[in-house]
């Protein structure tokens, strides 16, 4: 009885220390490799009216940038190798006071194709540690911030209008691109309270070769009134993919009111009788307090636009 007690505690003891190293491997790649691991991911939208050509549409999100992570500016700085038609900005540029003129650098030749852009909570506010259990607790995340923003949010919105961006903080916008009449209407960041659907409520204007609604945080409340407005494309990032996904299983939260199944990529979202392609993009960054992704890799999109 003795020697048998002793081996069932040796074998609990082997497999607690198993799990341990198993734990310490997992957070060791989460924030040694993943977290640098950047990825391009592509998908085709059939949203352009018949007989339009391709548009090729580089969505990014989140890169929350601190100047020293020089891999992710040398990464960012290589997509206008991709030489899209137009760059859309979904928010949470930066992590840092000083980290405007590396994220320009990062952006580099982006800045000078058509662009359009929303702020993310992380662009007004400075981030800070917080309980990382409440990340992963059901239950509603909006929330007002009580301070002041600090971020240099308004020399980044200048650096980035100065270039030729367009603003889309509870604004609209009509650009052309390629031949094609492009209408966006944007909403600053839900997340944090700051969005003002009315600025931009209204039917679709049928003129136009495509319409886009922009926000950072995908909340319902501003993709359902995209929708009822009649926009066939949303983009959106703030989810960062879940950024801690369970292998085989997926993410386990959005960090907003949508469910899992579109915490990141493109799906189908419907509101009343109409329906839009959502994409959510899973970013680039995490908060410099939880700089760990798993089985999340840090991505911007390649959307290629086609023909309906
Ligand atoms: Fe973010």
């Amino acid at each position: 009885m003795v020697n048998r007690s002793v081996g069932s505690h040796r074998t609990l003891g082997r497999i607690a220390a198993a799990i341990g190293l198993t734990g310490a491997a997992c957070v060791t790649y989460a924030a040694a490799v993943e977290v640098r691991w950047f990825t391009l991911r592509r998908a085709t939208v059939p949203v352009l009216p018949r007989g339009s050509d391709p548009l090729k549409v580089l969505h990014v999100s989140d890169l929350h940038l601190l100047p020293r992570q020089h891999r992710k500016i040398d990464w960012v700085r290589s997509l206008s190798g991709l030489e899209p038609d137009l760059v859309v900005n979904t928010g949470d540029n930066i992590a840092g006071f000083d980290s405007v003129p590396a994220l320009l650098t990062a952006y580099g030749d982006l800045l000078d194709l058509p662009g359009v852009f929303v702020f993310g909570s992380n662009d007004y506010w400075s981030p800070i540690l917080k309980n990382p259990a409440l990340y992963l607790l059901p239950g509603d995340k909006r929330h007002i911030v009580p301070r002041s923003p600090d971020l240099p949010f308004e020399p980044m919105r200048a650096a980035f209008t100065e270039r030729g961006w367009t603003d889309l903080s509870n604004a609209k916008a009509t650009l052309k691109v390629n031949g094609l009449r492009l209408d966006f209407a944007g909403v600053d960041d839900p997340h944090v309270m700051r969005d003002d659907y009315a600025a931009v409520a209204g039917p679709v204007d049928a003129a136009a070769d495509l319409s886009v609604g922009i926000a950072h945080a995908p909340y319902r409340r501003v993709l359902d009134a995209f929708v009822s407005d009649g926009y066939p494309l949303i983009l959106a990032g703030h989810t960062h993919g879940g950024q801690l996904a369970v292998p085989f299983y997926g993410a386990l939260v959005t960090n907003c009111d949508i469910d899992t199944s579109r915490v990141k990529g493109l799906t189908t979202y419907g509101a009343g009788s109409r329906q839009a392609q959502l994409h959510v993009s899973a970013g680039l960054g995490t908060s410099p307090f939880a700089p760990v992704r798993f089985c999340c890799r840090p991505e911007a999109t390649l959307l290629t636009l086609t023909a309906r």
